[in-house]
């Protein structure tokens, strides 16, 4: 069922089409083809080594070394595939990777404002006042801001690398599999937040392995195996999806 071509739309954030990556000569994305709409949460969900990485770098421009990709990138109805990273950055697109990078000799709040350094330095005005902003949706970032951040939870890690991006203010927030490696009460906090994010307004392309939170929070999604995409639809079409609840939530047929 994967089709090549998306559905457009006068208010798509994001839509990919064709889009297609190898590493050397091995090919870990078919072409395949997404969207996201004004205000969306999309998700795209699979296993380990699916290609979510894959597709979110070459959305991104940012695969490694080796990487390259083909295809359709458009966002806010531009094409973008050829651009550098730091314009796609520029234009507000913003990719919180799996490894969440963070200063760690830094203080919470420090890396925050780096997250913000862009547009104090284009001279955008109030660009300080987002930080108020964060404080409100991650009220353990505000506890914590004097602290270093090499000194954080995991759970708190990802909340920072998810503030610090949204310090710039971007129009589409990518985020890199945020439960990775964290225990299931932290995962639930971060994915309250995610859910909190659309009153911002941001546009939130999310990849992950966990289907349950993913889809809880989504209202699309699609699902990944070896760099195809096999099933697309609205998040709680698929949450009641014979072939998800078998391969993704854990409640397939018991082995007598
Ligand atoms: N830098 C790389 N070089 C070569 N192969 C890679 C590289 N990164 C990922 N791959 C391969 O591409 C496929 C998709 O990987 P990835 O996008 O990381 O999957 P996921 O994020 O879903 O776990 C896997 O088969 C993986 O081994
Ligand atoms: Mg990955």
């Amino acid at each position: 069922m994967t089709r090549e071509t998306a559905t457009t739309g006068a208010s798509d954030i994001l839509l990919v089409e064709g889009l297609s990556a190898h590493y050397g000569k091995v090919a870990a994305l078919a072409p395949i083809a997404i969207r996201v709409g004004r205000g969306q949460i999309v998700t795209v969900i699979g296993g380990n080594g699916a290609g979510k990485s894959t597709l979110l770098n070459a959305i991104m421009g940012a695969l490694p070394m080796g990487g390259h990709s083909q295809g359709s990138v458009r966002y806010l109805g531009r094409a973008v595939q050829d651009w550098e990273i730091e314009r796609r950055v520029g234009q507000g697109m913003s990719l919180v990777p799996e490894r969440r990078e963070l200063f760690g000799s830094m203080s919470v709040e420090d890396n925050l404002l780096l997250g913000g350094f862009r547009l104090y330095r284009a001279g955008v005005a109030g660009w300080r006042d987002m930080l108020n902003e964060i404080y409100a949706l991650f009220p353990r970032l505000h506890e914590r801001r004097s602290q270093q951040a090499g000194t954080l939870s995991g759970g708190e890690r990802q909340m920072l690398a998810v503030g610090r991006a949204l310090m710039a203010q971007p129009q589409l927030l990518m985020l890199d599999e945020p439960s990775l490696g964290l225990a299931p009460r932290i995962v639930r906090e971060i994915f309250q937040i995610i859910a909190r994010l659309r009153s911002t307004g941001v546009a939130i392309l999310l990849v992950e392995q966990n289907a349950r939170a993913a889809l809880q929070v989504a209202d699309y999604g699609y699902v990944l195996e070896t760099g195809d995409l096999v099933l697309e639809g609205e998040a709680s079409m698929l949450a009641g999806h014979p072939r998800i609840v078998e391969s993704y939530l854990g409640l397939g047929k018991k082995k007598d």
